[in-house]
């Protein structure tokens, strides 16, 4: 529980969540939620679920245990973590993109690649991408004018701006409006299930819907299978090569059995560019939407960065010299998860307190309930950034808060976002005010990130 600081709060409009049916919402209504959970997740959350710590659903057979007690949360996501694989329905949607990066791989090849990974991700490698973050933020300011303009598509160009300069220095083939193209079509077949898969049907029916996707899919591998092979030649004749992810993945365990091959390099940067982008953009959309609406902290995160000594404190540093900044942010993403969703299957039948969860049946921690849980938060409606800010987030409970989710499959990525927004928001917010534009409040709608359904409209002023 956080303490109370303030008498006013900021309260975002969001989708009421469903009162709760005596005895099950029966064909009819198990049919309408089916609807509804397909056009946006975030309408179909049941009200009970925000007041207890489980429940368990059966919804056309499938049973699924939805999780909101962090004992709970602990033992089946994190403790008991080997007993779990990757939902059937996710797989389905990502894997034929993804292959086997890591996002969907399972078992043994996750395994490996996680452990391969470890050095490519270390803290001195993430701080070693801060100061490119900066100039591609400065760059990207210079490009903004004062006016109205979409805030989310803007935040995903910038975010992918900063991605591809740390996956390949700029060196992949093409223009950036083609790639960003290509990356859009890609992501918006991610973010849409197509009905077979839902339905399960095998997966060389083909999907109608993911045509387009494909196309701008091959485009973007072949690009990258390029820029890889132009590195490996360079590599083998002994020159200096940029330290990027294509670099670190290819000199990780090199010259041993921990080498990664060239496809898996592949799929593991197309990942990247499927999880590492769009995500933090949600995040930096939502806060600046947030803080809009909310005088006092935006007085407060304007005078934090404007006392920041830009000049002579290093970007990597700028995470912890700015801890409104970054509280601000983990509110954000606490009231908006940008990647809400932790899903996994059981292998064998498991028991936690008396919570018997049957084999081949799903927990999902749903982090849009688990970030607004009545018995874990308080005012869990309300905008306050406080809660994040030391010491009061230490009475936080480690896992009632999970925006780079939890146990062996947590974000690898946690410490790049991280870096990233404090440092995209401080170059934004010395330059920029931004105020919300829209006839009516951005309506969030669950993809497979949670965005604004109207692009967030912004009256950008220079400050
Ligand atoms: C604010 C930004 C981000 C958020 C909120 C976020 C959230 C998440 C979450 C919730 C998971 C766990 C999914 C699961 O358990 O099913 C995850 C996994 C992952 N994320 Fe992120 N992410 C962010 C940024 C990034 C970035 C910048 C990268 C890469 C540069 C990245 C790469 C990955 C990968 C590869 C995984 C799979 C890890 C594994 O299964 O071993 N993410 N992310």
């Amino acid at each position: 529980m956080t303490a109370i600081t303030r008498t006013s709060y900021f309260e975002p409009i969001v989708p009421a969540p469903n009162p709760p049916v005596e005895g099950g919402p029966g064909p009819i209504g198990s049919l309408r939620l089916l609807v509804t959970f397909a056009r946006n997740p975030l309408e179909a959350t049941n009200a009970a679920h925000y007041e207890k710590p489980f429940a368990q659903l059966r919804f056309f057979g499938q049973m699924t245990t939805v999780l909101n007690d962090p004992v709970l949360i602990r033992h089946f996501l994190v403790e008991n973590a080997a007993n779990y694989r990757h939902g059937e329905i996710r797989q389905a949607v990502l894997r034929p993109a993804l292959r086997d990066g890591l996002l969907t791989s399972d078992g043994e090849t996750w395994r490996r690649a996680r452990k391969a990974m470890a050095p490519v991700f270390t803290p001195r490698n993430v701080h070693g991408f801060a100061a490119s973050m900066r100039k591609t933020a400065e760059a990207f300011a210079e490009t903004l004018k004062p006016g109205k303009a979409l805030l989310a598509p803007a935040m995903s160009e910038l975010t992918y701006r900063v991605l591809s300069e740390a996956l390949f220095s700029g060196e992949i083939s093409g223009d950036t409006e083609a790639i960003l193209a290509d990356v859009a079509l890609f992501l918006e077949m991610l973010g849409h299930p197509d009905p077979l898969d839902v339905l399960r049907v095998p997966a060389w029916v083909p999907r109608p819907t993911k045509l387009r996707g494909r196309s701008s899919m091959k485009r973007l591998r072949n690009r990258v299978r390029a820029l890889i092979e132009a590195r490996e030649k360079r590599l083998e004749a002994g020159e200096t090569l940029p330290r990027d992810f294509a670099t670190l993945l290819l000199e990780a365990g090199r010259g041993t059995e921990n080498a990664f091959s060239h496809d898996e390099i592949e799929d593991h940067l197309i990942t990247f560019i499927g999880a590492g982008h769009e995500t933090t953009a949600r995040g930096l959309a939502w806060t600046l939407y947030l803080l809009a609406n909310d005088p006092v902290s935006r007085t407060r995160i304007e005078a934090e960065i404007d006392a920041l000594d830009m000049d002579h404190i290093a970007e990597q540093d700028w995470l912890d010299a700015l801890p409104f900044t970054r509280a601000c942010f983990e509110e954000a993403m606490r009231l908006y998860p940008p990647a809400a969703a932790i899903a996994r299957v059981a292998i064998r039948e498991d028991n936690c307190n008396g919570v018997v969860v049957p084999a081949g049946s799903t927990v999902l921690v749903n982090t849009w309930i688990l970030h607004r849980h009545h018995l874990l938060w308080e005012r869990p409606d309300s905008f306050d950034p406080e809660r994040f800010m030391a010491p009061v987030r230490d009475r936080i409970d480690r896992f009632a808060y999970l925006p780079f989710g939890l146990g062996p499959h947590i974000c690898i990525g946690a410490s790049f976002a991280m870096q990233e927004a404090a440092i995209l928001l401080a170059v934004l917010i010395r330059r920029f005010r931004f105020d919300y534009a829209g006839d009516k409040p951005p309506w969030p709608v669950m993809r497979i990130t949670v965005q604004p359904d109207n692009g967030m409209p912004m009256t950008i002023t220079a400050r």
